[in-house]
């Protein structure tokens, strides 16, 4: 029996919220102390009127359901803890994943090490086979639904799009038999949202199966071990193209014995994907040769990530907060009045250099140089002179951007997601950039003030690019 503080139902005034963690189309994920256990947890607070709008109940609740079956059993998914709700919201307090998601640290290195793609791969099929034990599919796996813990494993989240196969079906699905009309993925297109690791059958709307995460697998291990991913486009609907055609590449220097894993997982027929036809555990995937070095019934601890040896980033809650979310702790929250958080511990700062101290030759090696970049697309072949996730914040939303600034001048931003261009902060002489702290800053033009927030805490950095950029265009004006 647990003891009774256990069992008594829980509220938001359990808990004291920190800073916003994550932003959903339908929920925002606060890390938050539970008053009574000092634990922290990442809470997600979903609209209900929202949800019901959009009608989206039914994957809220298959989402509570998907966590609820898979309990605290395996260790590679975030747990649920606990739910509750008010008039207005629905909480899931979950685990804390402490060192942020898989892409982040893609992004931060441009790929991962051979050891920790195999790593973290094989965590992920370790994953896999529970979760598909228990007749769940994912349905939208990707490096942002993987987070780190604190000791630097794996938690798969978000199971918003899970789909939970009954046990009669359980058989079929592994074959990819019965074709499923129930959840065409055009119907649940808005709420994945993620066209890169979709599979061809999901795009076909004939079938999903488990074998459409592992397709998902093969995107993953093709970015981890790269830093892109396979199929990227302009347009969703080109991305669709591509992958409808399996038209995907290999660079001369992509790691070979991922490559032939990719080129095994990458197969538009779901049933010849290597794993999907086996029976209990994924063993054709753990025999293959990529893995021969380890240990599957124990993995070890895992390799380093990077040689930084301090963190980048805690977050930490301040004591001083009292606990509950009301509406004016929901705006102090996102506004992130709670900075300047004195745990970011920063990265030493660049030379005191001017970001346009450059000389013509610099500029074209930095150009020719700058065509293997990912957002290079977005530039119109404008030098790229610094660039950095940012979260462009607007009323109570926030949406990480790339940003880019490059000579001409340009101030663009894109979505990494969807690999789209969302717009261009315009330039003028009267264009203004002010660092409030570390990590928050304003741009001010014209006709607009842009709420900026750097989770890295290179506000000021920015401010100055921006300031010695317009010096250099318009300094003879006043
Ligand atoms: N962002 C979304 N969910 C999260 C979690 N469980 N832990 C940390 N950050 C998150």
């Amino acid at each position: 029996m647990p003891p009774a503080e256990e069992v008594r139902k829980r509220s938001t005034s359990d808990y004291i919220f920190g800073k916003v963690l994550g932003e959903g189309s339908f929920s925002t994920v606060y890390l938050a102390k539970d008053i009574h256990t000092n634990k922290e947890h990442a809470i997600k607070v979903v609209e209900k009127a929202h949800v019901i709008r959009e009608k989206k109940t039914e994957a809220i609740m298959r989402e509570k359901e998907v966590l609820r079956i898979l309990g605290n059993a395996c260790p590679y998914f975030v747990r649920l803890y606990w739910t509750f709700q008010d008039s207005d919201r629905l909480y899931f307090v979950l685990s804390y994943a402490k060192n942020g998601d898989v892409l982040s640290q893609i992004d931060k290195h441009t790929h991962l090490s051979i050891e920790c793609t195999r790593y973290y791969l094989a965590e992920l099929i370790l994953g896999l086979e529970y979760l598909h034990s228990k007749n769940i599919i994912h349905r939208d796996l990707k490096p942002e639904n993987l987070l780190f813990d604190e000791n630097w494993h794996i938690l798969i989240t978000d199971f918003g799009s899970a789909k939970i196969v009954s046990s009669e079906n359980g058989h079929e699905e592994r074959n990819n038999i019965r074709s499923e009309n129930k959840y065409p993925y055009r119907r649940r297109n808005s709420f994945v949202g993620t066209a890169q690791f979709v599979s061809p059958e999901m795009l076909a709307e004939t079938a999903s199966s488990f074998a459409s995460d592992l397709w998902a697998l093969g995107c993953i291990a093709y970015q981890m071990a790269y830093g892109q991913m396979p199929f990227t486009g302009g347009s969703e609907y080109i991305i669709f193209q591509k992958i409808l055609k399996l038209d995907y590449t290999f660079s001369e220097d992509f790691p070979r014995g991922v490559k032939d894993l990719v080129e095994q997982l990458l197969v538009l027929e779901p049933n010849n994907r290597l794993g999907a036809r086996d029976e209990r555990c994924y063993s054709s995937l753990r025999q293959h040769s990529f893995f021969s070095v380890l240990n599957w019934d124990d993995l070890g601890p895992p390799p380093k990530i990077s040689e930084d040896t301090v963190e980048d980033m805690v977050h930490e809650i301040p004591d001083d907060l009292e606990p509950g979310l009301d509406p004016e702790q929901v705006s102090r929250l996102h506004l992130s009045l709670l900075t300047p958080n004195p745990v970011v511990n920063r990265k030493k700062s660049p030379p005191n250099r001017k970001i346009t101290d450059l000389t013509d030759t610099e500029i074209q090696q930095r150009l020719e140089a700058q065509k293997t970049n990912i957002y290079h697309s977005f530039v119109e072949d404008n030098l790229i002179l610094k660039q950095g996730f940012i979260d462009k914040k607007k009323g109570l939303f926030s949406r990480k951007r790339m940003f880019l600034l490059t000579l001409g001048p340009h101030l663009y931003y894109v979505d990494p997601v969807t690999m789209t261009l969302k717009g261009e902060i315009p330039w003028s002489s009267d264009i203004k950039a002010e660092a409030k702290n570390f990590k928050t800053f304003f741009i001010y033009t014209p006709n607009r003030k842009y709420y900026l927030e750097d989770p890295e805490g290179y506000a000021l950095e920015w401010c100055k690019a921006i300031e010695d950029l317009k010096n250099y265009y318009f300094s003879d004006e006043t």
